[in-house]
């Protein structure tokens, strides 16, 4: 569910008129509803009441400032994975002494950095890192608290490029040599063992896999708390959202017309799922949803510059591209386009959707069919909240889009479209070329 829909004929996002932020801040421009993302995590964190559970939001879905200082009001931590990630934490306001830090390439300025900020646990995905979060915690003289990712070696069934619990992953260690692992920690003067990871990745619809998951390396889990007395469990992210129908999804009536067996996983099924598997363990529990809080809380406004009619094709020219919203290019992920005016007289037009990047990769959708819009109209991509402005580049030197906050009948710009100064500020030309 979430709070975009028409009112009368004009696209909003909770009482405000989308083409009100196109007019005022220009497009390509990220809009998100905070009051999507709170219902998003009140719902999650009731479906798991009975659990002692700490939501560590893995902030590299949508690391604005804004969104994190919500989602920090809330009462959430966070899931990061970069030294950067840290910094955006302490400027949002948010908890770092409740934060876990992840990454399967943790640098040691990073590891360094973490440590003096005392973040709630290193979830380490190698013995080499062991040894190296043990070495940077010697040198300040403290104890850096760690638990290690376990690869369970489930079926994901999602896109290659976001599966993460298979065996041929990089992530974590297998769980035939975790036990090792966890010996060798135990060895380590300054680390101090205090839970499990596991994440299996990205975009899951049933909770089939998170079972499969959790029920293999549970026993393990309890072995760990009877020999090193951890204290909690992350059983990771990856609750997937709705892409295909998601405008329609906003309703409840989407949800209820659909049988059980043919809804998309809502927190509800994920609650009761996982609930009666975890709470035995008597383990705090993490989550760390990424997509799942601000997937559908996030749309990306554009405007047509040009309705190409070809022979057999047409092609339908926005002004956002794939540097934009990569999500499409990169992993053929669908993204619903509507315009901002709803007109049910006009007729549809079946057409390519691309953006102006010089390559053909910068195709959002092949073939899609929607109500025609021309030159001028604008119209916005759904559930671009998530992976959206944080996997945006500068490609063509196009300047990083705009965010903007609604709240109600507020909004607020989060971040200013990038301006061509600041993007050349970094850059010079060395002195023995010029002449
Ligand atoms: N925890 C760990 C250890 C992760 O690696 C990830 C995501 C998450 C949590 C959060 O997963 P989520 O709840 O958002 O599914 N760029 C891709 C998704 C990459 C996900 C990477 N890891 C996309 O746009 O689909």
């Amino acid at each position: 569910m979430h709070h975009f829909r028409y009112v009368g004929q004009k696209l909003h996002c909770e009482s405000v008129d989308l083409a009100a932020v196109a007019q005022l801040h220009g497009t390509p421009t990220y809009v998100y509803s905070a009051q999507t993302v709170t219902d998003n995590y009140r719902r999650l964190t009731a479906s798991l009441a009975g659990l002692d559970v700490q939501l560590c939001y893995a902030m590299k879905a949508n690391s604005s400032l804004a969104v994190l200082r919500l989602l920090a009001n809330l009462g959430a931590a966070f899931d990061l994975v970069s030294g950067g990630e840290l910094r955006r934490v302490l400027a949002a306001g948010g908890s770092a002494a409740r934060s876990v830090f992840a990454g399967v390439g943790k640098t040691e300025a990073e590891i360094k950095f973490a440590l003096e900020t005392g973040v709630f646990g290193f979830h380490v995905e190698s013995e080499p890192e062991l040894a190296r979060i043990n070495h940077v915690a010697g040198q300040l003289g403290r104890k850096a608290p760690i638990a290690i990712r376990i690869n369970p070696d489930v079926d994901a069934k999602t896109h290659a490029k976001i599966t993460t619990g298979k065996s041929e992953n990089k992530f974590g260690i297998p769980l035939k040599a975790a036990a090792a692992a966890y010996d060798a920690a135990a060895k380590y003067p300054h680390l101090s063992i205090q839970g499990v990871q596991m994440h299996i990745g990205s975009q899951l619809t049933s909770a089939a896999p998170f079972i499969e998951a959790v029920e293999k390396i549970g026993p393990f889990v309890e072995q760990l708390k009877k020999t090193y007395g951890i204290s909690y469990f992350s059983v990771g992210g990856g609750i997937g959202i709705v892409y295909q129908d998601a405008l329609a999804s906003g309703d409840a009536a989407w949800w209820n017309a659909r049988p059980a067996s043919d809804r998309p996983l809502t927190s509800e099924a994920y609650g009761a799922a996982l609930t009666p598997l975890l709470a035995p363990l008597g383990l705090k529990i993490l989550l760390e949803p990424g997509r799942f809080l601000v997937g559908n809380a996030g749309v990306l406004l554009s405007r047509v510059e040009y309705l190409k009619r070809g022979s057999g094709k047409n092609f339908l020219v926005l002004d956002a591209a794939m540097n934009d919203l990569v999500r499409p290019a990169m992993y053929e992920a669908h993204h619903e386009l509507v315009p901002l005016l709803r007109d049910t007289s006009r007729p549809a037009l079946k057409a390519d959707l691309v953006g102006p990047i010089c390559e053909s990769g910068d195709c959002f959708a092949k073939d899609r069919t929607l109500q025609t819009v021309g030159e001028g109209e604008l119209v916005a991509f759904m559930s671009a909240g998530a992976y959206g402005y944080t996997m945006a580049s500068r490609y063509n030197t196009r300047p990083m889009p705009a965010e903007v906050l609604v709240a109600g009948s507020r909004f607020e710009l989060v971040n200013a479209r990038e301006n061509f100064d600041a993007m050349l500020a970094g850059e010079r030309i060395p002195g023995f070329l010029k002449t």
